[in-house]
């Protein structure tokens, strides 16, 4: 039997170059061999945005739409709508007692959130328990794998954690989920080269932006601040345009002679920019015009969503039921 992925995303915006490096493209390659569902995590998306119900419904839209843009296939991947389906939340509640408070304030991920975000003393409970929810996630269609970005492995190994103490205490359920890193691009920095791609800190590019969009960002891209004159040496290393022009221009051969020229003096940033723009372009172009053809029906598209969200529901229900026998409340 084909091994059972699980992965996917908050919708809290829509989706950039560094989701696509990081895991799209990644989810593409493995949607074949593997039995892959994609988590569309509203309710995960609602507990830091209890008060924007309207923010992350727009966004689930959003989010639907840039996975049928780059490709991924709604007949052979199951995405599906974690609020619509309430086992997850189910199990959630059994999980977090298996699992301590002081456990929960010493995950890395959770706690590295809690500070970005600002929150203090004043988290939402909702957020402060995502490991568990996210355990749930994973279990409830028996993951073996999760993909996830490096930031995310101390929720995996939680969620390990969570199905020994569950298998150990009731019955062998659920088999321990792996988490794996993808090798190239885990962590595709922002155009500013200061943190990682980010919508929220403005250094991003997304799926959808426009031609121009993207030109313009290009052209804004961090290079070497040293490098004052086409003639001048410049540094390649920490140099944005050499970093994406490494993760995304198949010619490396040509990609390394730049660099040469780059470094010896007499290669300016703008030409440097224009091939980027051009291989970004070559990019996102058809991602964008597949993206732009599906949103011309968005009923199509959340029909869809609920088709893979009945899927789900379906493997759902059947872990359930050895759920209930393990825990001895199958009463009737
Ligand atoms: N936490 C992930 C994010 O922030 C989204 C997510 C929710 C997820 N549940 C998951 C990812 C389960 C992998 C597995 O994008």
């Amino acid at each position: 039997m084909k091994k059972i992925i699980l992965t996917g995303d908050r919708p809290s915006g829509p989706l950039h170059l560094g989701h696509y490096v990081g895991s799209l493209k990644n989810r593409l390659a493995m949607q074949q061999e593997y039995q892959q569902y994609l988590i569309i995590a509203d309710v995960q998306a609602l507990s830091a945005n209890a008060e924007n119900p309207e923010k992350v419904r727009e966004n689930v839209l959003q989010v639907m739409l840039d996975y049928l843009a780059v490709g991924i296939d709604p007949a052979v991947s199951t995405i599906f709508l974690q609020s619509l389906v309430p086992e997850i939340a189910e199990l959630t509640i059994y999980f977090l007692n298996l699992v301590t408070v002081a456990r929960l304030q010493r995950n890395p991920t959770v706690k590295e959130e809690i500070r970005q975000k600002g929150f203090g003393a004043s988290v939402p409970a909702g957020f402060f328990m995502h490991p568990v929810s996210q355990a749930a996630d994973i279990t409830f269609v028996k993951a073996d794998i999760v993909p996830v970005g490096e930031d995310q492995l101390p929720l995996i190994e939680q969620c390990c954690e969570i199905v020994r103490s569950f298998n150990r205490i009731y019955a062998p359920v659920f088999p321990e989920p792996q988490g794996i890193v993808p090798k190239q691009g885990a962590r595709l920095m922002g155009l500013d080269g200061k943190a990682k791609m980010s919508k929220s800190l403005g250094n991003a590019i997304s799926l959808c932006d426009s031609a121009d969009d993207i030109q313009k960002k290009v052209m804004s891209m961090y290079t070497d601040p040293n490098h004052l004159r086409v003639a001048d040496p410049g540094e390649v290393e920490g140099n944005m345009v050499f970093s994406y022009l490494d993760i995304f221009d198949s010619n490396v051969a040509e990609v390394e002679e730049l660099k040469a020229q780059y470094r010896a003096g007499g290669l300016g940033d703008v030409a440097i920019k224009r091939r980027l723009n051009t291989v970004l372009q070559e990019l996102i172009g058809p991602i964008r015009d597949r993206r732009n053809e599906f949103a011309k029906d968005p009923v199509a598209v959340m029909q869809l969503l609920k088709q893979g969200t009945e899927r789900a529901r379906e493997a759902a229900a059947k872990t359930m039921i050895e759920v209930r026998r393990a825990m001895r409340i199958d009463y009737f």
